[in-house]
């Protein structure tokens, strides 16, 4: 039961959650609810397993899974690297100090004014993504090292790949129609920058490594086109991230080091194959470092018994704080806090409290039978693009992310309040309420 929890998380005798030490109960009294629950050692020793095949510098991690300040503390203090992929990002990460040097710049349309910020910041790193990209560029005058994103034609989602012909992505460039060709002989002629390599990422929960291998195959030969024809040899090649993780007790979280060693075993195959200097391997995992790092822990509110339709427990959050359930059928576990080994009773749809009928956090799960209002529902794996993606529909407040470490919690994020969501208001004379 406890594969899907962080690793420090415990049960204690009288059925109580522990992680990191501390009692899931004490921090719902002490911080309140709906709160993401974050486990320092969880997300360090994640990082670090990256870190132990590649080096701590070729590991960028993804700031789209979860980005804040403390994050970007600990990345620093590990050694990583960061991948942003906006301005917002870019911005936790300076307040952060994070080394601008180790920082890579992503995202399909970034504006003038935030490849500006990343001039000014001196960003390590920019990961093209098109010809309307090279330009500002070079209008912005961004003197940095660049690395083109490659559509390799294999896509990759959970337990399936396909190989794709045309290519249908907003992102990069494709690699059948010569487009990325184009894209790596006149990224070699922005003034002022150096290319040094080539980028791709595959999709996201892969857990089928096959499709690493083929992608690898496929940028191998691009890259000998490219260094025959161009003269162009890339030192680096960035494999993106979309390691995946298991929500449910029926997934099993593929092993990081083993994963990644095989991927630097297909880079180094394929390249040898084609007597091709072996590029440096560069990463940017996201959910597979933070996703098992966090919980979030919910009260439960209103239990409604339709007889023999089904029952709906409500929880105190939902849709503004795990949009992905609604978003893309995101599957996960529900337990409760303090009866961890009661027996579970019939399935019952979790929903959360937005005004919404799709508001729902997990459509058939098990919960023990004498679920009721007030008992503490926990929904493990939470750690990536839960707090990244939390919004306020409804105005409703996003919850803080309360990190636990060693038998103490530290709020890293605030709860939002009535306040935070109404700063931003105006009365209709466009003055200040309140
Ligand atoms: C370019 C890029 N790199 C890295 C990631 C991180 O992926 P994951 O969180 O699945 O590891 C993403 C996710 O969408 C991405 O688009």
């Amino acid at each position: 039961m406890l594969e899907v929890f962080p690793a420090t998380a415990k049960i204690t005798d009288d059925g109580h959650l522990t992680i990191g030490g501390c009692n899931a109960i004490e921090i719902a009294e002490q911080h309140g609810t709906p709160v993401i629950v974050f486990d320092r050692a969880t997300f360090e020793k994640r990082a670090e397993s990256y870190a132990a095949v590649l080096g701590p510098r070729q590991v960028f991690y993804a700031g789209k899974s979860f980005c804040c300040v403390a994050v970007c503390e600990l990345l620093d203090r590990l050694g990583l690297s960061l991948d942003v992929c906006t301005g917002g990002e870019l911005a936790t990460a300076l307040r952060a100090s994070f080394p601008a040097d180790r920082i890579a710049f992503h995202g399909n349309n970034k504006s003038i004014s935030e490849l500006e910020m990343a001039k000014e910041a001196g960003v390590g790193r920019i990961v093209v993504d098109s010809f309307e990209e090279l330009e500002r560029i070079a209008k912005v005058g961004l003197t940095t090292r660049l690395l083109v994103r490659i559509t390799p034609g294999v896509e990759a989602h959970t337990h399936e790949f396909v190989q794709t012909g045309q290519e249908d992505s907003k992102f990069g460039f494709g690699l059948a129609d010569g487009v990325a060709f184009e894209a790596v002989k006149r990224a070699m002629a922005v003034p002022g920058c150096t290319l040094v390599g080539l980028h791709a990422h595959i999709g996201s929960q892969i857990f089928e490594m096959a499709a690493f291998d083929l992608a690898v195959r496929r940028l191998a030969a691009f890259a000998n086109d490219i260094r025959k024809e161009l003269g162009f040899v890339a030192e680096e090649l960035n494999l993106g991230g979309g390691l995946g993780i298991a929500h449910t007790d029926d997934e099993i979280t593929p092993d990081i080091e083993e994963s990644v060693q095989r991927i630097s075993s297909a880079v180094q195959r394929e390249f040898e194959a084609l007597s091709l200097a072996i590029p440096r391997l560069y990463c940017e995992p996201g959910r597979s470092i933070v996703g098992p790092a966090a919980v979030t822990l919910y009260r439960a509110g209103t239990v409604k018994q339709i007889p023999g339709v089904r029952t709906y427990v409500s929880v105190d959050g939902g849709m503004s704080d795990n949009i992905r359930p609604a978003l893309y059928d995101a599957r996960y576990e529900a337990f409760v806090a303090d009866r961890m080994n009661a027996k579970q009773g019939p399935r019952v749809t979790l929903s959360g409290k937005h005004c919404e009928s799709g508001d729902v956090l997990i459509r058939d799960v098990h919960l023990p039978a004498d679920i009721c209002e007030g008992d503490l529902i926990v929904v493990p794996a939470t750690g990536a693009y839960t707090y990244s993606m939390a919004n306020n529909y409804n105005r409703v407040a996003r919850p803080p992310v309360v990190m636990v470490h060693e038998g103490r919690s530290t709020v890293i994020v605030e709860r939002e309040t009535n306040d935070d969501l109404l700063k931003l208001d105006r009365r209709l004379d466009g003055s200040k309420p309140g």
